[in-house]
Order: C-alpha cells, then sequence, then structure tokens
C-alpha cells in the first residue's frame, strides 16, 4: 500500500484575507487539494491567532472570514481535511509533550522572537514578550506532526518553523524510540515547500502585500472599493502616450497574477504602445473583477450563514480527530502517560525473569515411563520424581505436591513417596517452589470468574 502524500497548511485567524494571500496561498492550495496523489489538511490556526491579537471579536470574525474565503473559492470539505485548530484537543496535548523535549535554546533562536528582543533594544529584553510569542514554533510544530505531513507549502518567512518543527519531531522519536516501536509509531518529518512559480503580489505602496505593512487590497470588499482601492496604486508619473517598462510596473506585476498568458501579452503590448495609468487600472481592475465576481457572490451566501460552516468545520474535527486522537494517545503512552494497569510489553517480561515462577514439568522417557521434575525459574532441578507406569498417576501426585505448597505437613510424606533419590532433597528450596506455585494457582483461580458467581 503507497502511502499518499500529506500536505498540511495553516492560517491565522487574525485578518481579513486580502489579494495576496489570495494568490499566494488560497488559490494554489485549491488547485493542490485536488490532486489524487495527496491527502490535504486546511486548518485554521486560531490558537495562534491569540499570539497576534488579544481582541476576541477579531479572532472570531476572522475565522468566519477566511473559512468561508477558502469555501467560496473552491476547497471541498469532503475531500480534504478542513478544520479549526481548537477542535482539535489533541493539538495543545501534543503542544505539550513537545515543549518538554524542545531546547529552550532552539526557541530563544527563532526570528520572530529574536526580532521582538531586537526591537526592545535599551530596555528589558523579553518587555512586551509573551510566553505565547515564544512558544509559537511549538505549537506549530504539534499542528503539523499531529498529521504526519510530508510537505507544508509556506513562505520563506515560515522556513524556520518547519526546521524547528523537523528537529522537535527528531528529538522526541529518538528519546522514546523504544516505546514508540513498540506503538507502531514515530513523527514523520515535514519538509517545507517554497513554490517559486506563486506570484508574491505587491500591495498598494509597491512592497509586498501584507498585513503588517498595511498596504493591502482586502478580497472580497464590494466592487466599488476593489475599484478604487486599485486606482490607488502608487505608479511613477509617466503620462499617457509614453512608453512603460511593465516589468517595473506593480499594475503588470498585478495583472499578470490574475491573466492568461495572452492577456498578458497584450498588456505588455498595451505598456509599449503608451497605456495610460488610469486606463491600465481600469483594465487590471476589470480583469480581477471578471475572476473574483463569483467567488465573492458564493463568499456572501456563506458569511450570511455562520452556523452552516460552523456545521462544516464540527464535522471536519470529527474526520481529523479520528486520525489525532490514537496517534496522541500512543504518543502519550510512549512518554509514560499511561495507565496504572497497562504494563509495557519489555518491562513485564524483564520482570517475569526476574521473579520466574518454578516449574513443574512431565515428561516420557526413552525406558517409556513417566516422570515429574520441578526446577526453580532458572531451570534449576529440585526434584526428581521417580518412574511412573502412567502419564496420569505422575499427574496425579504432580497436582497433589503442588497442592501441599501451603501445607507442609503433608509436604514431606508425599515428597518421601514421589522422589527418585530422597536423601538428595533439599526440602527448603522444594518448600519456597511449591509454595509459589500454589500461590500463583489461586491467584489464577481468583482471576477467573467462578461458575455461579
Ligand atoms: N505560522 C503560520 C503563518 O503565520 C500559520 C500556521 C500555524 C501554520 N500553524 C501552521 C502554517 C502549520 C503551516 C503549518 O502563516
Amino acid at each position: 500500500m503507497s502511502e499518499k502524500r500529506r500536505i498540511l497548511t495553516g492560517i491565522t485567524t487574525s485578518g481579513t484575507p486580502h489579494l495576496g494571500n489570495y494568490v499566494g496561498a488560497v488559490r494554489p492550495a485549491i488547485a493542490a487539494s485536488r490532486r489524487a496523489d495527496a491527502e490535504s489538511f486546511y486548518f485554521l490556526a486560531d490558537y495562534h491567532a491569540l499570539i497576534k491579537t488579544g481582541d476576541p471579536a477579531r479572532v472570531q470574525r476572522s475565522t468566519l472570514e477566511i473559512a468561508a474565503t477558502w469555501l467560496a473559492c473552491g476547497l471541498d470539505p469532503d475531500k480534504v481535511f478542513f478544520y479549526r485548530q481548537s477542535d482539535i484537543p489533541e493539538i495543545p496535548e501534543l503542544t505539550w509533550l513537545l515543549t518538554c523535549v524542545t531546547a529552550k535554546g532552539l526557541l530563544n533562536r527563532a526570528h520572530a522572537y529574536k526580532a521582538a528582543v531586537d526591537a526592545n533594544a535599551g530596555q528589558d529584553p523579553d518587555a512586551g514578550v509573551t510566553a505565547g510569542l515564544y512558544m509559537y514554533p511549538v505549537l506549530m510544530a504539534a499542528d503539523i506532526l499531529i498529521f504526519g505531513a510530508h510537505e507544508v507549502p509556506v513562505g520563506r518567512d515560515q522556513i524556520q518553523h518547519i526546521e524547528m518543527a523537523r528537529d522537535i519531531g527528531q528529538r522526541f522519536n529518538h528519546l522514546y524510540a523504544d516505546e514508540l516501536a513498540q506503538k507502531g509509531v514515530s513523527f514523520t518529518l515535514p519538509e517545507a515547500r517554497i513554490d517559486e512559480q506563486v506570484a508574491t503580489l505587491p500591495g498598494l505602496d509597491g512592497r509586498k502585500m501584507s498585513k503588517s505593512y498595511n498596504n493591502t487590497i482586502p478580497l472580497f470588499d464590494p466592487p466599488a472599493k476593489l475599484r478604487s482601492a486599485i486606482m490607488g496604486i502608487v505608479t511613477d508619473s509617466r503620462a499617457p502616450g509614453e512608453a512603460k517598462d511593465p516589468d517595473a510596473s506593480h499594475i503588470f506585476s498585478i495583472y499578470q497574477a490574475f491573466a492568461t498568458p495572452d492577456e498578458t501579452a497584450a498588456m505588455r503590448a498595451a505598456f509599449a504602445a503608451g497605456i495610460g495609468w488610469g486606463d491600465a487600472k481600469q483594465k487590471l481592475y476589470e480583469r480581477i473583477e471578471t475572476e473574483l465576481a463569483p467567488l465573492r457572490e458564493r463568499y456572501e451566501a456563506l458569511v450570511s450563514r455562520p452556523e452552516r460552516i460552523e456545521e462544516l468545520l464540527l464535522a471536519g474535527a470529527d474526520k481529523a480527530r479520528a486520525r489525532s486522537r490514537p496517534f496522541v494517545d500512543a504518543l502519550r503512552w510512549a512518554a509514560g502517560i499511561r495507565r496504572l494497569t497497562d504494563m509495557p510489553a519489555a518491562v513485564a517480561s524483564k520482570e517475569d525473569a526476574g521473579a520466574a515462577l518454578p516449574q513443574l514439568k512431565s515428561y516420557r522417557e526413552n525406558d517409556a515411563k513417566f516422570y515429574f521434575k520441578l526446577t526453580t525459574g532458572d531451570g534449576i532441578v529440585l526434584l526428581q520424581s521417580r518412574a511412573f507406569e502412567s502419564p496420569k498417576d505422575a499427574g496425579r501426585l504432580a497436582a497433589a505436591l503442588v497442592e501441599t505448597g501451603d501445607a507442609p505437613a503433608a509436604q514431606a510424606a508425599l515428597l518421601r513417596e514421589v522422589a527418585a533419590d530422597e536423601q538428595a532433597l533439599e526440602v527448603d528450596a522444594i518448600a519456597a517452589a511449591l509454595a509459589a506455585l500454589k500461590a500463583d494457582k489461586l491467584a489464577r483461580q481468583a482471576q477467573k470468574p467462578q461458575p455461579g458467581s
């Protein structure tokens, strides 16, 4: 059976989706989700959102908007795993298991944490830094490792987080190797996938479109707002009629992200022929609107029925938890979070060997007669019986001998009757061995349901 490749994408629910998210993440990920040789996981990282914002209404609103965006853009929840992080309690559970094997030094080196410390130059280096920001990579490692993702499509700023997930997973695999092997599980080590083809869109000011630059164009604003945002994109001061370099133009790069190759070639020619900025922006608006209008309609229908999305997300969580629950149970066990009655195989057999029970074995010799012998758990012979004509006699007397395990008076007489050489008997060792066998027999009887009880 060949395992499908698992591809996992997380989206922090702290903002409103913009054109850059659509072109750089949503559209390519949905295209990838249609691959038959892959299993796709898309989740709303609302626990991560708490690290970035303290505004509860925003986290909730963003969760709705992002879920509706993915669905409107064509994500099919029946074909993928689509869920909300906070609906998977195994994720915070795993986060703690991972936290305990994560080197603090590893987290000290995380770019986001270091940037926050650097920004505090001259004050307490940790001023305003929450433990949540510090722990961000561990929570993200849990997101990824819990579903055994092979690939995580991310932007360059996230590569370090994927490497940390690998480090942390590897550490756990190594530390608990024997226990994980007993459960037949281990962490799959993920790889970051950077898609070079995918465009990063310039924002209103020409820098990469990003919420942190406050230069975004919201994806599903009404058409009039979309149009006025596009009209506000910075250009140079070349007049209509002057030739323009498409490769130096933000208008052109955004256009290219939406257009077919033919349309792009036509726009390139229009630039050379001196299209005015106003006309170029109008064409850009029309092209984007053609692609977005049907999606916006679906988006609006979805957002107006949050109960439907809620239902989908809960169903998605059920589907995902069918994987995460048994996996985390095995990981907990590996780390020693276990029922007290649940003894690992290796340890149980070690203890058996240390305090192994004496044995009473019946057998037949070449002389066609029947014998039994009593040995210690280590195989030292304590008692060799005389020969018996029938296996029944040998068995009956062997059983009777065990019964004297708690009846020393009867034992001496019986020993004399069964022993091959009564002179050689080590009576104390024999008494101890028989006492152990009798105790074991009583213990077994107590465990079995008694007839009639
Ligand atoms: N850190 C990611 C971001 O800011 C969001 C995220 C959280 C994520 N958990 C993830 C992405 C797991 C990929 C895999 O973009």
